[in-house]
């Protein structure tokens, strides 16, 4: 089958690539032509774990290529379109601008009986208004979100938990070109929802909304852990084993960060306010709130670690992305509390597996370093605040002799207490004692 993906970000390169892999033929566009010449070339304009190998293969075999020329478009069977859909600056609300350049840069090169599937995440209502604008030309628009997670992009695309389909009632035709789209999905029986556009546009903002609001719920507890001395990760681990609730994105810490869940909460809340159902989303308000106190705290426990005033303190950051195994610093936590620490004269010396050049770009006036022992060197306080496999297998013993005061904040709760502790360090942890 012949497709085109129009965004080649985390998520369009990564859907480009894979489609590819699975047998389709596929054009990847995009306008940034730094972004394709590097994927043109095999490599990955940002790191996610099995991709590179991915591109160099489906570019190999013929099958994958890359163009910032639209008209490459021409010919596909099915458009997907994966452009960004950021927060905008002055407000809680998605800009679309991205999604309405591509769908008018489509129109052109659209043919009767082409799909048009759209990826990207959008508030409400908006496929029903581009559907308005592609059908004219006699192709026909879908809703297809996307649940893929950073760090696991592949295999979440190639075995995803689910698809989801929003079209135009009754709409076959759409339904059965992405079925074959899916084909090798479809027949290791992922589930598949056909729905309308509303519900294909809800579901990925309520799943995202509900994942956030689970990681902030495990997090008030935490705030409550710490003002009673209990341990917010036993009590994970207590109420996960409760089928209905489950263990996973119970993990208490500095809280969620990247290029979705934050400002797909925040524009979840906004379109609902446009839609006169702001009553019910003002919890979302309070998730936010939530989710940013404890990068405030992490803030507060580091001043009281090196005693009660950070100025002239050096503090070792271990960890910039804001999860591990990506070096996406979009409002990253970690990232969040090495330059607040630093803003409060901390003489911050912060390091990370991938992300230190997404992380300089954004924030060039930290001082970077690239190997965990080279940040702790001399430290009054070392941070842990993305939880890298490297750092959570460092050796406390080892360290005892590079740092200044052995002292260590977990703020993502993946350390042994009483391995540190029996190591000399001080442990200091985000709902634990
Ligand atoms: C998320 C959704 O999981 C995915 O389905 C959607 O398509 C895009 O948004 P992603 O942004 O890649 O994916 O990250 P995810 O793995 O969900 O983690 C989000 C943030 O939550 C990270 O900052 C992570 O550190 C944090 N987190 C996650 C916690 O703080 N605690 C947890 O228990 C789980």
């Amino acid at each position: 089958m012949r497709i085109s993906v129009i965004g080649c970000g985390y998520l369009g390169a990564v859907h480009a690539a894979c489609m590819a892999e699975l047998g389709h033929e596929v054009i990847g566009i995009d306008v940034d032509q730094h972004k394709i010449d590097t994927l043109a070339a095999g490599r990955a304009p940002f790191f996610e774990p099995g991709l590179p190998e991915l591109l160099t293969s489906a570019i190999g075999s013929g099958r994958l290529s890359f163009s910032t020329d639209i008209a490459a478009a021409a010919g596909a069977a099915v458009h997907f379109v994966a452009v960004g859909t950021p927060q905008l600056g002055d407000s809680n609300a998605a800009d679309l601008r991205y999604v309405n350049e591509a769908i008018a840069a489509l129109l052109p090169v659209l043919r009767p009986d082409d799909v048009v599937a759209g990826k990207s995440t959008v508030p409400v209502g908006t496929a029903a208004r581009l559907a308005a604008i592609v059908e004219p030309t006699g192709a026909t628009l879908a809703w297809n979100p996307e649940f893929l997670r950073e760090g696991f992009a592949v295999q979440d695309t190639v075995a995803p938990d689910r698809l989801v389909y929003g079209v135009r009632p009754g709409d076959e035709a759409s339904v059965a070109a992405l079925d074959a789209v899916y084909a090798a999905a479809l027949a290791n029986d992922t589930p598949r929802i056909v729905t309308d556009y509303a519900t294909a546009e809800l579901v990925k903002v309520s799943a995202n909304a509900f994942l956030a609001t689970k990681i902030s719920f495990i997090n008030a507890m935490a705030e409550v852990a710490e003002a009673t001395g209990a341990d917010v990760t036993q009590l994970a681990d207590a109420i996960g084993y409760d089928a209905r609730i489950g263990r996973r994105f119970l993990n208490a810490g500095l809280g969620f960060g990247g290029g979705c869940l934050p400002k797909d909460i925040r524009g979840f809340m906004a379109r609902a306010e446009e839609l006169g159902v702001d009553q019910a989303l003002t919890f979302l308000r309070e998730v936010d709130a939530i989710n940013l106190r404890r990068r405030d705290r992490m803030v507060e426990l580091a001043t009281e670690v090196v005693g009660g005033d950070v100025a002239g303190k050096r503090i070792a950051v271990l960890g910039l992305a804001f999860k591990p195994d990506s070096d996406d610093v979009r409002d990253s936590p970690a990232l969040d509390v090495a330059v607040k620490l630093a803003e409060l004269g901390a003489i911050v010396t912060a390091t990370d597996p991938e992300a230190v050049e997404t992380s300089r770009r954004l924030r060039p006036e930290l001082t970077y370093v690239s190997t965990a022992e080279d940040a702790v060197a001399g430290a009054d306080a070392v941070l842990l605040l993305t939880e890298w496999s490297q750092y959570r297998e460092l050796d406390p013993v080892a360290l005892t002799s590079l740092v200044s005061v052995p002292a260590i904040l977990d703020g993502r709760n993946c350390l042994d207490p009483a391995l540190w502790r029996a190591a000399g360090f001080s442990y200091r942890a985000l709902g634990r004692p």
